[in-house]
């Protein structure tokens, strides 16, 4: 009796997990991880039995993938697979060199969070000549044919949230302006960083044609705002030089598009160093994403203003799901067939919703959902 129970048990929140990732709120998230933890903690899946994975991600520098790495490893192992799990700092040609491992040590899936995501064609071949499958993980994987699925974030949403949320910030819609922006690019080699850009520049724009919105600095293409390797150094650079050259003076900024948190560590630096933070001269709003730590403490602190939340936990659970499901002969669950064309082919690609954390409501969010406990956030 106990065992039907719980197993109903399951089946019931493995459905909330299905609807986790097409819809829902980051509360909903954290049900459906919770859901898969329990399966998974039983490690009797017969798909796994042993098998080897390889997942391959960017950077330890970045909060984000670690808790990605670790919430892979750990659903992986609690179902029986073996996982080969490494960091390639960054490094091109280091991630290149550990996929390849990866197939040699013989891999049965490999889940790629790609540091260039147009450069990893030839090893791809490699691993389709030994009949290796690929999951391309939150950052779609271009110019090959092989790659198998992709589970990420709807990343042109992430784009659109940053918009909105200025654009409500600062009353554009009722008609309040002009106001002065600055425009940040996140890595021209991360496919992502042109989803988030187009995203956010599709709610903005209409306000900067319209000159309710000003960009200063006249900075608006990609290619001009974009941050090589997300750095946050790099955004610091580019936000001295933006104010120098055109904020001097007394100018007010009241608002830069940052499309992550590495960025907007930087550009809070380098505003703090400028003066910004006192009551006569404010912060302005300033966007990012991933709800790092730091990150969080700063929009507690009133230095950033919001953080777009991708809960890695609901993409780790459908990444696995796609393991399951490819190990045993069959089609994964996928809810976009048409969107995500790498140059080759259109990747079948589930998408994950992102929704964003404030200092309003950071505790519903990141709190009350069990990502971070209050004491993570001093
Ligand atoms: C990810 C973001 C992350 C950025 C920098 C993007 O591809 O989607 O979550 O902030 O890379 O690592």
């Amino acid at each position: 009796m106990k065992k039907v129970i719980a197993l109903i048990l399951v089946a019931v929140l493995a459905v909330g997990m299905l609807a986790a990732c097409g819809t829902s709120t980051s509360t909903d998230a954290s049900v459906s991880s919770s859901a898969a933890s329990t399966d998974s903690a039983k490690g009797t899946d017969t798909a796994a039995s042993g098998q080897l994975i390889g997942v391959a991600m960017p950077t330890q520098s970045l909060q984000r993938w670690n808790q990605d790495g670790a919430n892979l490893k750990k659903e992986l192992e609690g179902k029986g697979y073996k996982v080969d799990l490494q960091y390639a700092n960054n490094d091109v040609n280091t991630q290149i060199q550990q996929i390849e491992n990866m197939i040699v040590k013989g891999s049965k899936v490999l889940v790629i969070a790609a540091i260039d995501c147009s450069a990893l064609s030839d090893v791809l071949k490699k691993a389709a000549d030994n009949s290796v499958k690929v999951i391309s993980y939150d950052r779609l994987i271009m110019k090959t044919p092989n790659v198998d699925y992709y589970a990420t974030f709807d990343n042109f949403k992430v784009g659109v949230i940053q918009g909105q949320y200025i654009e409500t910030k600062l009353g554009l819609k009722d008609g309040k302006g002009p106001f002065n922006i600055e425009l940040f690019g996140g890595s021209p080699d991360d496919n992502n960083a042109n989803y988030f850009f187009d995203g956010a520049y599709s709610i903005l724009k209409p306000y900067i044609d319209s000159g309710k919105l000003v960009v200063t600095s006249g900075q608006k293409d990609f290619a001009k705002i974009a941050i090589q390797g997300w750095d946050s150094a790099k955004a610091q650079a580019r936000m001295d030089n933006l104010i120098t050259a055109n904020y001097a003076g007394g100018k007010k900024l009241d608002a830069v598009l940052s499309p992550n948190d590495s960025l907007a560590i930087g550009i809070v630096a380098s505003l703090k160093n400028a003066g910004y933070g006192s009551s006569d001269k404010p912060y302005p709003i300033i966007t990012g994403q991933d709800c790092d730590k730091p990150n969080v403490i700063a929009m507690i602190n009133g230095q950033q203003s919001m953080s777009i939340f991708k809960d890695t936990r609901t993409l780790a659970s459908k990444v696995v799901e796609m393991i399951d499901s490819l190990l045993q002969g069959k089609e994964a669950p996928v809810y976009d067939t048409k969107t995500y064309d790498n140059e080759s082919k259109v990747v079948p690609s589930f998408l994950c919703e992102p929704v964003y954390a404030d200092k309003d409501n950071y505790k519903k969010i990141l709190v009350d959902s069990g990502y971070y406990k209050e004491s993570d956030l001093k």
